[in-house]
């Protein structure tokens, strides 16, 4: 059974009266990879910086095994934090930029003659050698012992940041867009890696992000936030095959998102067409919202379709192609690795599985339509529409 290390309880934050957080409750689980994802300003710092101790909530608990911690300063708490500027020393070397959580040493608090004190625990010089090379190694860095960290690249400096945070053995580890700053290829790598210490050395990370693929590919648990508030907790998979509602649905992913009716289990209504599904537990007759993937859709010679559209806009992303369809002036993106020019009419066929219902919510009518899309590619599809820069021949940013 995993053991559950931090909980948030109802937690709620304002600044100067503005809610920013809204009744936030929220465990973590030990050896856990869990995920904060939302948009910019939804208040994952804010969740984080709860979690380590920089803020206090306006109302709520924070617990750590089950005590109140609400008012326990950073360095007391059994949590440390990578942040996106990770903040190196340059005049230090990678030694002694990992060696300085523990030169510091341990603040601990002892019971002298009745009374609580705080009493800094130095560790012996001969510990923190083998500590930090333990450490460099974990994180792929032996042997860079020396190096200054203004001569490392960004993936390295951004190891020895996580190494440093790592090698005063921190039960949580918290992590803001750690890699917010590195190039998509770094960037990949760098995931596998965190993903591989944080297994290797049994961690709670605490990861934030606003990027969706990141926390797919990372993630024991994601958590997606909007607006202060969770929109929804679970495993990847959960997230991405039965989205909550339509902001969850869009936010991971790519989704067609319709207007439809719950007849009875297992079956909607969209487009005025009954379609077959896996979901049950409505109101007979509920005005539901049905996303279908992108990669779900099978397109067929329109006579097999059960639905008919017609292509207005195809852009090849390299696997497969984005085309967009218009359904009654309603347009889906479809992925498919067959080509279907511009202007064809095709039919497609919606599977059981395909179909994914969600309840009404504040963020129905909001998202999965892709018609402005459309509109862009329509645009350029448009023989008589001109470019800007002619110049076909041109790497683009030529003078
Ligand atoms: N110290 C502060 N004083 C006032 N408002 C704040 C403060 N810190 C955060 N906020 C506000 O709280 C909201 C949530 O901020 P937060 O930093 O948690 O967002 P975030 O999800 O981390 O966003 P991003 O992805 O842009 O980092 C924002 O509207 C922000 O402006
Ligand atoms: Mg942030």
């Amino acid at each position: 059974m995993a053991k559950e290390l931090i909980r948030l309880v109802d937690c709620c934050m304002a600044f100067d009266g503005e809610a920013v957080l809204d009744h936030i409750n929220l465990y973590f689980n030990d050896s856990e990879f869990l995920t904060l994802l939302g948009p910019s300003g939804c208040g994952k710092t804010t969740t984080l910086r709860i979690i380590g101790g920089f803020l206090t909530p306006t109302s709520g608990e924070v617990l750590f095994d089950g005590v109140r911690m609400n008012d326990v300063p950073p360095h007391l708490r059994q949590v440390n934090t990578v942040f996106q500027r990770y903040a190196l020393f340059p005049h230090l070397n990678v030694f002694e930029n990992v060696a300085f959580g523990l030169r510091i040493g341990k603040t601990v608090m002892e019971e002298v003659k009745g009374k609580q004190v705080r009493r800094k625990e130095k560790l012996p010089e001969e510990e923190i050698r083998q500590r930090v090379l333990e450490m460099l190694e974990i994180v792929s860095l032996k042997g860079f012992e020396n190096r200054r960290v203004s001569e490392l690249s960004g993936g390295q400096q951004q190891r020895v940041a996580i190494a440093r945070a790592l090698v005063n053995r921190p039960k949580v580890l918290l992590l803001d867009e750690p890699l917010a700053a590195l190039d998509l290829r770094l960037r990949k790598d760098m995931q596998s890696e965190l993903k591989r210490i944080q297994q290797q050395m049994g961690i709670t990370f605490i990861y934030v992000t606003h990027d969706q693929e990141e926390a797919l590919a990372m993630s024991d648990t994601i958590v997606v936030m909007d607006q202060g508030k969770i929109q929804q907790i679970g495993t990847p998979e959960d997230i991405y095959n039965e989205p909550k509602n339509a902001f969850v649905a869009d936010f991971i992913g790519e989704s067609n998102i319709l207007d439809g009716v719950m007849h009875e289990d297992y079956v909607v209504e969209f487009f005025n067409r009954k379609f077959k599904c896996l979901d049950k537990g409505f109101q007979p007759m509920e005005p539901v919202d049905v996303v279908i993937r992108p990669e779900d859709v099978d397109i067929v010679p329109v006579e097999k379709g059960q639905l008919r559209g017609t292509v207005t806009a195809v852009t090849f992303k390299g696997v497969h192609y984005d085309t967009i369809v218009d359904f009654k002036g309603f347009k889906w993106l479809i992925q498919t690795t067959d080509y279907h020019e511009v202007g064809k009419e095709i039919g497609i066929v919606l599977n059981p599985d395909d179909i994914h219902i969600m309840h009404k919510s504040q963020y129905s009518g909001m998202f999965g339509d892709y018609s402005s899309y459309s509109e862009e590619y329509d645009e350029i599809n448009d023989p008589t529409y001109v470019e800007e820069d002619e110049d076909t021949e041109g790497r683009g940013d030529e003078e």
